[in-house]
């Protein structure tokens, strides 16, 4: 590979792209003595040609024209990191058809148009590259695509988004209220600018189909993952949990059964403190996969932030210039989205278990009341917990844990629970998720 020279076109000079550049140009001996590749930052596109991002960028390579990258043959590959679905997809498309590789970190893009973009590589005999849209600069399609390949994967369990992590985390360590944690948050830098797609699970469950997809060879998409997010967590729940030996996280879940049956959730989850999932705080990410072969897997590490994403990013622009990527791509297929369909899993058939908050009447009956109304969902109770009280309307929390109840079952009997006159508040519910045990 001696004196090869991969010429890269950058689009979106934001955080991540300030990244990119930084370290195709500041990094760029350590990367030729890995590979022997001279990797050249060709050209930068952003329509902010002025703000200084910390990076020293050689004269003529920043410009506000597409055209610089779109119409120069000598690129090799786009880098695609202006976000969203909408002007991403149309430079994607572009540089596709221009005969271009592209690089992406936009799990939105490839979560809703992601098979569509990757037939459109194939067609122009060139390959998408996604390692940054998943986890950020956790290596994990790498890990699927190479180190996991004489595996059947079975499961895809993960803290996927750092802003949420680090919520929770300070929520739960700090005592803190959301909204504050949310704050400190995008102080940090680890929130999206608009934080709602990290805190409605929205974020965490784009990586989640952009992986199961990739995992378990299906078109998945967005739209498949049933989505939950962290706004309605509260403090009093966390600390129940923690009485009980629980951790709170937001968890990305894809399982696949013996029969190819499919389910796919993003949920804030109860986990046993001892789960090394539990432990995993702050702002990082961690994805554990399980492979028919090898068993348990688990990948640490940041996933969001300039210089992680951006590590994961030139990973890609190597991994095309070595050639790597393009054999695996082209091998890449999907079973089609009808076939998919017949593999997916309602969310009401799903089974698991649950916790559940109520804030009841403290008198003669009120048990019986709640056990009832358990029964006739079908729902075993585990554990119970009810403190001791002198409120002054007279009412106590009391904590119930379930047995393995299908999902459809709980949202039915909290309905139903909190329907009642003895119950003073909404019912809240939090899944608790048993992570199984490594059996290969
Ligand atoms: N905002 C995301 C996170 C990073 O907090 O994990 C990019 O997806």
């Amino acid at each position: 590979m001696k004196n090869k020279k991969f010429k890269v076109g950058l689009i979106g000079f934001g955080t991540v792209g300030s990244g990119v550049a930084k370290i195709l140009l500041e990094d760029k001996d350590i990367l030729k003595a890995k590979t022997g590749i001279d990797f050249e930052l060709a050209k930068i596109v952003d329509l902010d040609t002025t703000t200084d991002r910390g990076v020293k960028v050689p004269d003529g390579v920043l410009t506000d024209d597409i055209n610089a990258i779109l119409k120069d043959e000598s690129i090799d590959v786009a880098i695609e990191l202006v976000g969203g679905t909408t002007i991403a997809k149309t430079f994607t498309e572009n540089m596709l058809k221009a005969g271009k590789h592209v690089v992406t970190a936009n799990k939105a893009l490839l979560a809703k148009h992601g098979i569509e973009l990757y037939k459109l590589a194939k067609d122009n005999d060139k390959a998408i590259a996604f390692e940054a849209s998943c986890a950020g600069g956790i290596p994990v399609v790498l890990a699927l695509r190479s180190g996991l390949v004489a595996n059947n994967i079975q499961r895809i369990y993960g803290i996927l988004n750092g802003t949420c992590n680090y919520i929770l985390t300070s929520m739960s360590s700090k005592n803190e209220d959301f909204p504050v944690a949310l704050k400190k948050a995008q102080e940090l830098g680890y929130a999206e600018a608009d934080p709602t797609l990290d805190i409605n699970g929205g974020d965490s469950a784009h990586k989640l189909a952009v992986l199961a997809s990739y995992a378990f060879g299906y078109e998945i998409e967005f739209d498949d993952v049933w989505v939950d997010g962290i706004e309605k967590v509260s403090i009093e729940d966390i600390n129940w949990g923690k009485k009980m030996g629980y951790t709170i996280k937001l968890l990305g879940i894809a399982e696949k059964d013996n029969d190819e049956m499919i389910s796919l959730r993003v949920v804030p989850a109860f986990v046993a403190n001892d789960e090394i999932i539990s432990q995993v705080s702050g702002p990082f990410n961690a994805v554990s996969i399980f492979g028919s072969n090898v068993g348990e897997t688990m990948y640490y590490g940041r996933g969001a932030g300039m210089l992680p994403t951006a590590s994961a990013v030139v990973s890609d622009i190597v991994e095309l210039a070595l050639g790597n990527s393009k054999n695996t791509f082209d091998a890449l297929e999907f079973k089609p989205k009808e076939e998919a369909q017949k593999h997916l899993l309602k969310i009401d058939s799903l089974k698991s278990r649950f916790y559940i908050r109520l804030q009841a009447a403290d008198k003669a009956g009120v048990f019986s009341k709640i056990g009832d109304i358990l029964a006739k969902h079908n729902i075993s109770i585990s554990g119970v917990l009810q403190q001791e009280g002198n409120s002054p309307e007279n009412t106590v929390p009391v904590i119930i844990t379930t047995h393995l109840t299908k999902q459809i079952d709980v949202a039915a009997a909290i309905k139903a629970l909190g329907e009642l006159d003895i119950v003073s508040s909404e019912p809240t519910c939090i899944e608790i998720v048993d992570i199984p045990n490594d059996e290969v």
